[in-house]
């Protein structure tokens, strides 16, 4: 094995990407200015201005925005919420594999939506409920979908919308990466196209960083009160000083610099990804060509099995994960996820050409 180990596995922003001295000094300002209250238990909706702020931001009430520890976590006390074992539940396949976990843990019945360049295939959304099938909700990342990188069109947010009105089921919209558009013009999201409808996710932990842990919910409004004292009852609340940390990162302007920023350092990532792929995986995979985000999904055109594929690419310094975590019906084989935010471009391009000797190399 090479010592230079490649790790296209994990889905996390540039150790560079942190704002290491701004955050130093709004943890201190945080502490200071909103003391006692960030230092004592608290209501478990989590830090009010940040709320209100995050209510302002998308039209609605701040009864409606609850406060995570990170947005995963909410996405497991929703699914406890919602769902009981045994129900149905539909999810773009592949889909996040954190989420796929999370939801058959609780025992639910997961249909995958195949995902097609422009997002979930709604027909086959239409045709497994006229079949009968009512899912107590659709899991969708409309945006820079992980693991695949796809956007789905507006054409067909309105058609799921649509869907979702006749056949009475909950869509839950979840889109850390949206505000990670490197070009293009963005799409309204669900949640902007339906309110009422859609239960959006978001979190600050790519755009600020994951180890503040702040994630956020804006719930209907009848589920706002069942997850506020499932949290309370679970953890009585998060902490408050680090979500005070990302409102004054948010108020004082550094967030929307801080976004300029991290599309300055990602959009030459992305393109050295991209155009190492067409220079080295052309004659044996497909992908979508994202615009943003953190990933690209590549499905490889010949038959091989993820074990080989991670056996070898390891022997030859390339981590890869299982392309089979990410899909409902243990499919996944021939799936590569490739995040490219976490590596130089240099390491991008050594990373591919690595992929595509050991591809060239088992089929
Ligand atoms: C689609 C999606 N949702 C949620 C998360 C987890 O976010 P958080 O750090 O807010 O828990 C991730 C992280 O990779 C993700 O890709």
């Amino acid at each position: 094995m090479t010592d230079n180990l490649i790790r296209f596995t994990r889905g996390v922003p540039a150790n560079e990407s942190f704002s290491v001295e701004l955050l130093s000094s709004f943890a201190s300002e945080a502490i200071k200015k909103y003391s006692p209250s960030v230092l004592q238990y608290a209501d478990a909706r989590g830090f009010p201005p940040l709320r209100e702020l995050l209510a302002k931001e998308n039209r609605v009430t701040h009864e409606r925005i609850i406060l995570g520890q990170g947005s995963l976590h909410l996405l497991d006390i929703i699914t406890q919420i919602v769902t009981k074992p045994g129900d149905l539940i539909f999810t773009e396949n592949p889909s996040y594999d954190r989420a796929l976990t999370i939801m058959k843990r609780r025992g639910c019945r997961l249909t995958g939506i195949p995902l097609e360049a422009d997002g979930l295939g709604v027909n086959k959304v239409e045709e497994r409920l006229k079949l009968g099938d009512r899912p107590k909700f659709f899991y969708i990342i409309p945006d820079f979908q992980n693991p695949s990188g796809s956007v789905l069109s507006m054409e067909k947010r309105k058609t799921v919308l649509k869907l979702a009105a006749k056949y009475a089921f909950l869509i839950i919209e979840d889109s850390p990466y949206y505000r990670l558009r490197y070009r293009g013009e963005s799409i309204p999201s669900l949640f902007d196209l339906a309110p009422d409808r859609v239960l959006h996710m978001s979190s600050y932990s790519k755009l600020i960083s994951p180890g503040l842990r702040v994630g956020y919910v804006i719930a209907p409004a009848t589920m706002a009160d069942p997850i506020a004292k499932w949290a309370e009852d679970t953890y009585i609340n998060n902490s408050y000083i680090n979500h005070a940390i990302a409102f004054e990162f948010q108020i004082s302007g550094s967030l929307e610099k801080q976004i300029c920023f991290l599309k300055e350092l990602y959009l030459p990532r992305l393109d050295a990804m991209l155009n190492a792929l067409d220079r080295s995986l052309k004659t044996c995979s497909t992908w979508t060509a994202p615009d943003g985000g953190f990933f690209i999904g590549v499905t490889l055109s010949r038959n091989i099995k993820a074990d080989d594929l991670l056996t070898q690419a390891q022997k030859a310094g390339l981590q890869l994960t299982d392309g089979r975590n990410f899909f409902t019906d243990g499919s996944g084989d021939r799936f590569v996820r490739l995040p490219f935010c976490a590596l130089t471009s240099a390491e991008i391009t050594e990373g591919i050409l690595r992929l595509s000797k050991v591809i060239n190399q088992i089929c």
